[in-house]
């Protein structure tokens, strides 16, 4: 098994003060591989030196991942101190006392005391089954952003922060139009947002908008999310892997597209959580922070080719009176102009 000496990592600093590594591992299971593989690569994934991991209770399989840190803490391979362990609570639990009860639930299936970060999943109530596919109707009990539902939620949140069972709080899926509302609000701001950035969704505004807020930007589906469920894949979705600019930037560094959607998130800083239960796949996602950088040619070529294309639209969460999977994220397509396009 290849060992990549997790000093060698990135580092990030949080607003909080907690220093967290600049790349993590994924462990939703896209409805395609089951809880115990992905735990197998977690077990992995510790020990090819990954010390962050991104989890949900959504993804229905924190019983087995809490096996795979306990058996790592066991063997000695690592202490619970040095791994960054972060959940998420679903969006059954958005109710008065559910957060609490939510927090704990995965706290005893991870098997833990506390969890380094937690963040609300989704800033809806809209909740579906693990592997539930698009229906033909609208569910009605479907609900749009509402900022009192969004900010009892987030009161549960900073309770579980003064309780010390989390050791920060963070978001998930919020667009800045629904930032401007809740930030002014909040007695604990989020340290870490964790959103879709890709080279062909860089979600520029959102990103400017985390840095002067000083809230960490964590990257999910950073490789485009080829592996996803049925249910988030729509016709002329874009395909990351087949931009011409990053397979021109593979080729030059004689590696795969994906390895340089790894290496362009770390080094423009927003820090990507890639999934894979392949040891050659995220052994290899790890150890490309470590060497043979990306040149500022390279990085600008990127930025340029940003395409502007959301890939987890989030169809299944739509309420009735949505006109489409733009409401949800508040039309932040006028906002994340791509540079292409901003001279027009
Ligand atoms: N907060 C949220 O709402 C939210 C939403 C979505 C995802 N997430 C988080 O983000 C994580 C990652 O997102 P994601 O799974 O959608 O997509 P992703 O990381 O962009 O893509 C994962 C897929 O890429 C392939 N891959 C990984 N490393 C590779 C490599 N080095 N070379 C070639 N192929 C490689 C794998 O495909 P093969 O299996 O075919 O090898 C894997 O299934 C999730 O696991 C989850 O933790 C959060």
């Amino acid at each position: 098994m290849e060992f990549i000496d997790p000093n060698l990592v990135p580092q990030r600093r949080l607003n909080n003060g907690m220093v967290i590594p600049a790349i993590g591992m994924g462990t939703f299971g896209n409805d395609k591989f089951e809880s115990d593989e992905v735990a197998e690569a977690v077990y992995g994934a510790i020990k090819a030196g990954y010390r962050l991991f991104d989890g949900a209770s959504a993804y229905g399989n924190e019983k087995e991942i809490g096996k795979a840190y306990q058996r790592a803490f066991k063997e000695g391979i690592v202490q619970r101190e040095e791994l960054t362990i972060m959940t998420k609570v679903w969006n059954n639990m958005h109710g008065k006392g559910d957060v609490l009860v939510a927090c704990a639930e995965s706290l005893r299936d991870l098997g833990l005391d506390y969890v380094d970060i937690y963040m609300v999943h989704w800033p809806f109530p809209n909740f579906h089954e693990k592997g539930a596919h698009l229906s033909e109707g609208r569910n009605p009990d479907y609900k749009p952003f509402d900022l009192e539902e969004y900010m009892g939620v987030w009161r549960q949140m900073e309770k579980l922060y003064d309780m010390g069972l989390c050791r920060c709080i963070g978001m998930s899926n919020v667009t800045i139009t629904k930032l401007e509302q809740i930030l002014p609000l909040c007695r604990i701001k989020p340290a870490v947002l964790e959103v879709e950035i890709n080279p062909s969704f860089q979600q520029p505004s959102l990103f400017d908008y985390c840095k002067k807020h000083d809230i960490q930007l964590i990257a999910f589906s950073p490789l485009g999310s080829p592996c996803r469920p049925e249910r988030d894949i729509m016709e002329d979705d874009v395909v990351t892997w087949e931009m011409p600019e990053l397979l021109e930037i593979a080729k030059a560094h004689n590696c795969h597209p994906a390895t340089v959607c790894v290496k362009w998130a770390v080094q423009r800083g927003q820090i990507p959580i890639p999934f894979s239960v392949y040891e050659n796949e995220y052994a290899g996602n790890l150890r490309s922070v470590t060497e043979d950088f990306l040149t500022d040619e390279e990085m600008e070529k990127l930025r340029k080719a940003d395409r502007n294309a959301r890939i987890i639209k989030g169809n299944v969460f739509l309420w009735e009176g949505a006109a489409d999977w733009r409401d949800i994220w508040d039309h932040d397509y006028e906002r994340n102009i791509p540079y292409n396009e901003q001279a027009k």
